[in-house]
């Protein structure tokens, strides 16, 4: 059938890939072995960060299920310092916003059992305009470190002082590892420099994209900022292998429950971004999220096909224009599947087993990752999808005998 005959043309695709970025090694912090989990203020907060906000923020991670759920890292984006270093050329808190400083919050943090984060620039100034790292990476990193900072989200604004991307990113790699504590490196240059050809030895993540924004799918063309869900989604098809535990492609911070997106189109991006094996970093305000979103972030089935890594991040095997086929093999030979409706109306929406990657078989067990349930097919799968929305499901050649649960 039509389907069937599309595989080999996307398994050619994907040796291409392979060749074309497979990494040699990565960076060996031993941290991030599965996608990071955590939440970060940017997507909806901007500037407006404080001890408080962080504070509530953990609070919420907690008893929204959030940290039961995997969420560990609470992310502090830019805007937390002054405009200007210190006496001895060190970064200063705004004290309007943080008066007891960033090592309060991390030990209000960790107290909770969560990690905290924090944002710098490998530029003269970040991104709002304050006190970049550039020439400053031991210092500062030294300084992470004394406050207890786990994370470090290292992005590309300022002047560059004639440094390369790689110089600037590996002198930021090399004063963390200098300072002795462990902290997640996650390098913010938008995909400018085809990170995914050159980062897994300088970071633990990185991103491919210009910043998301809260819409299903911008009119704007390539790469233009800023970035809808579709438009990353469909820059992430063709970087499937560069990504492995320790070094992820990062299509950006989660806009769930944020801005435009109803609470299917919600659920379209959690599932993309999970079988892309993209950190889940929500971008939500936690304190007031509703059920709904609540209960999106914590989908613990969809979550647990983020933090698999059975040996290939998840890849498009169909692309029909309205509508497309994404699949990510398991590490229990399960294949986690996203049938996506991009179009306006419902559509159905089919896949066969050769198609997604699974052998013959008498029968496939079937689980659907949003609604919960189990059925069985026999052959070709198929959904009625609503507009802007997907099915998710996770399918094992064989009877229920074979099926592993996820949790
Ligand atoms: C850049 C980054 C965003 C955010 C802002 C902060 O645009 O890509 O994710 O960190 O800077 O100024």
């Amino acid at each position: 059938m039509a389907a069937s005959r599309k595989f080999p043309a996307a398994a050619a695709a994907m040796v291409l890939s392979v060749l074309a970025f497979a990494p040699a090694y990565g960076l060996d912090n031993g941290l991030a072995r599965t996608p990071p989990m955590g939440w970060n203020s940017w997507n909806s907060f901007h500037c407006d960060v404080s001890a408080k906000l962080v504070d509530e923020t953990a609070d919420a991670m907690v008893t929204s299920g959030m940290k039961a759920a995997g969420y560990v890292y609470v992310n502090i984006d830019d805007c937390w310092l002054l405009k200007k270093r210190g006496a001895n050329g060190e970064l200063v808190p705004d004290p309007g916003k943080f008066p007891q400083g960033i090592a309060a919050v991390a030990a209000y943090v960790h107290r909770k059992g969560l990690k905290l984060g924090i944002y710098e620039s490998a530029g003269t100034t970040t991104c709002a305009g304050y006190p970049g790292s550039i020439g400053h990476e031991k210092q500062d990193a030294a300084q992470f470190a004394r406050w207890g900072i786990d994370y470090l989200k290292y992005d590309n604004c300022g002047d560059y002082r004639g440094e390369t991307y790689l110089q600037r990113y590996t002198a930021m790699r090399d004063a963390l590892t200098q300072s002795g504590r462990p902290i997640v490196y996650s390098l913010c240059e938008w995909g400018n420099q085809a990170p995914w050809k050159w980062a897994q030895s300088v970071g633990n993540l990185w991103r491919t994209t210009q910043d998301i924004t809260p819409r299903w799918q911008t009119d704007q063309p390539d790469n233009e900022y800023p970035r809808g869900i579709l438009d990353i989604a469909d820059q992430q098809a063709a970087l499937t292998a560069a990504s492995h535990p320790g070094a992820w492609n990062d299509p950006d911070m989660l806009e769930v429950g944020n801005g435009y997106l109803t609470d299917d189109e919600s659920r379209a991006h959690f599932s993309l971004w999970a079988l892309l094996n993209a950190p889940l970093i929500a971008g939500n305000d936690l304190r007031t999220m509703s059920k709904e979103v609540r209960d999106i972030l914590t989908n613990r089935e969809v979550i647990a096909v983020d933090q698999d890594w059975g040996g290939r991040q998840g890849y498009r095997v169909r692309d029909d224009g309205g509508t497309q086929v994404w699949v990510k093999p398991m590490s229990d030979r399960s294949v986690a599947v996203v049938l996506l409706n991009r179009g306006r109306g419902p559509v159905n929406i089919g896949a066969t087993p050769q198609e997604i990657g699974l052998g013959r078989a008498d029968s496939y067990t079937v689980r659907d990752l949003w609604r919960h349930t189990d059925s069985v097919s026999h052959g070709r799968m198929e959904e009625t999808v609503a507009t802007h929305a997907v099915a998710m499901f996770r399918v094992w050649a064989g009877s229920n005998d074979a099926r592993k649960s996820p949790n």
